[in-house]
C-alpha cells in the first residue's frame, strides 16, 4: 500500500506539510503550516481530520508554536506552551486524540523541566515525531487484528473515513481491508457517503479506490437496503472517542448504522487505538459533541440545496451505545463485551 502521511515535518523540522483533505478527491495537495493559528484552522477546517491524524497534527502545531520561542526561563517557556496548547485545544471538542497528544507534549515539557530551553525544544520535536511513529504502528497492529476476523469475499460496510489519511498509516477501519488487499481476500467495500461533509465518498471511496480495492459509495439513506440484500457482512468504522463503558463516538451517523447492523444480524466493530479511549468519562452521555455550521448542510459544496433561512442542526458526530458494538479492535487486542470491565485491563 502507498502510505499517505497527511501530517509530517519537512526535513528541516520548522513546517508541517498537510494534507489539505478539503479539496480531495478533486486535488491532492500539500500546504505548508508554520504558526499555530494555521494549525489550529487546519483543525477546524477539516483541512487534517480523522481522531488519530488530529493527534498528530495537533503534536507538530504545538511544537511548532514554541520553537521560535525566545523564553529565557523555564516558567516563561511553559507558559508559551500552555497558550498555544490550549488555543490547540480549542479546536475541536470531541475527538480524544487532541487532548491526549497536547497532554502528552505536556507531561514530556515537564519531564524535562531541568534541562536548557534549546534542548525542551528538541525533547518536543522529538515526542511528536514518536506520535506519529507510534501511530504507524497502531494502524498496522488493528489491522492485523481486524483481518483476523474477516474472510475473503466478505462485503464491508464502512462509515466516515478511518483510512490511511485518518492516521499516519494503514488507517484504522480501513486498515484490515488494505491488508486483505495484500493477502488477495478480495472485499467488496461499501462506503457510506456520510453527509453533510462526505467523508465517505471523497475520502474514503478516493482512498480505496488508489489502492485497488472495489469499492461502492451508497448515500447514507441506502445501508439498510444493503444490508438486508444480503451485501453486507460486517461493519467496520473509526472512532473519535470511546467511554470507559464502550460507548463510542464517531462521525454523524454511526449509530443508525450500527443499530440496522443489530437488526439484520451483522457484526459491527469499532477500530481504533487505544489512545481514543478516554477512560475518564464515563459513558457517551458525557461525551461534548462538537456542533459545526449551519453552511455544512444547505451548501456544503457549492450548492444551495435547502432554504438558507430555514433552521439547521448539525452534530458532526454521534454516540454508538456499546449494546449494538460486537467488539472494539485496539492495537493491543479485540476487546468484547462486557466492555466496562474489558477496556480495563488494556490500560
Ligand atoms: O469530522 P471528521 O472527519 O474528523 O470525523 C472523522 C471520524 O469520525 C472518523 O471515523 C474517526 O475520527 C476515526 S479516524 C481513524
Amino acid at each position: 500500500m502507498n502510505i499517505i502521511v497527511p501530517a509530517k515535518l519537512n526535513e528541516k523540522k520548522d513546517k508541517m506539510i498537510l494534507l489539505d483533505q478539503t479539496l480531495l478527491p478533486i486535488e491532492t495537495k500539500y500546504i505548508e503550516i508554520v504558526k499555530v493559528e494555521d494549525t489550529w484552522e487546519a483543525i477546524k477546517k477539516l483541512r487534517v481530520r480523522g481522531a488519530p491524524a488530529i493527534g498528530v497534527a495537533a503534536g507538530f502545531g504545538v511544537y511548532l508554536g514554541v520553537k521560535e520561542s525566545m523564553a529565557k526561563t523555564y516558567d516563561e517557556f511553559f507558559k508559551e506552551f500552555k497558550e498555544a496548547k490550549d488555543y490547540l485545544a480549542s479546536s475541536r471538542p470531541t475527538a480524544v486524540n487532541l487532548f491526549w497528544a497536547l497532554d502528552r507534549m505536556e507531561r514530556r515539557l515537564i519531564e524535562e523541566k531541568d534541562k536548557s530551553i534549546l534542548e525542551i525544544k528538541e525533547c518536543l520535536l522529538e515526542e511528536s515525531e514518536e506520535i506519529l511513529k507510534e501511530d504507524q504502528e497502531m494502524c498496522k497492529k488493528i489491522s492485523e487484528y481486524g483481518l483476523s476476523l474477516l474472510k475473503p469475499e466478505m462485503g464491508l460496510l464502512t462509515h466516515c473515513n478511518a483510512g490511511g489519511i485518518a492516521t499516519s498509516g494503514y488507517g484504522t477501519a480501513l486498515g484490515p481491508m488494505y491488508l486483505g488487499q495484500e493477502k488477495g481476500y478480495n472485499f467488496k467495500v461499501f462506503a457510506d457517503e456520510t453527509r453533510p461533509l462526505n467523508q465517505g465518498s471523497r475520502l474514503t471511496a478516493w482512498e480505496l479506490n488508489e489502492a485497488g480495492i472495489d469499492v461502492t459509495v451508497i448515500c447514507d439513506n441506502m445501508a439498510s437496503i444493503v444490508m438486508k440484500q444480503g451485501k453486507i457482512n460486517a461493519v467496520l468504522v473509526g472512532c473519535d472517542r470511546v467511554a470507559a463503558n464502550g460507548d463510542t463516538a464517531n462521525k454523524i451517523g454511526t449509530s443508525g448504522v450500527a443499530i440496522l447492523a443489530k437488526e439484520y444480524g451483522i457484526p459491527f466493530y469499532v477500530l481504533g487505538p487505544t489512545s481514543t479511549i478516554d477512560m475518564d468519562t464515563t459513558t457517551g452521555d458525557d461525551i461534548n459533541i462538537e456542533l459545526r455550521e449551519s453552511k455544512e448542510i444547505y451548501n456544503g459544496f457549492g450548492k444551495v440545496t435547502a432554504p438558507p433561512q430555514v433552521k439547521f442542526y448539525n452534530p458532526a458526530f454521534d454516540v454508538t451505545d456499546n449494546k449494538y458494538i460486537t467488539a472494539i479492535i485496539t492495537e493491543k487486542g479485540i476487546v468484547e463485551p462486557p466492555f466496562e470491565e474489558n477496556l480495563k485491563q488494556l490500560f
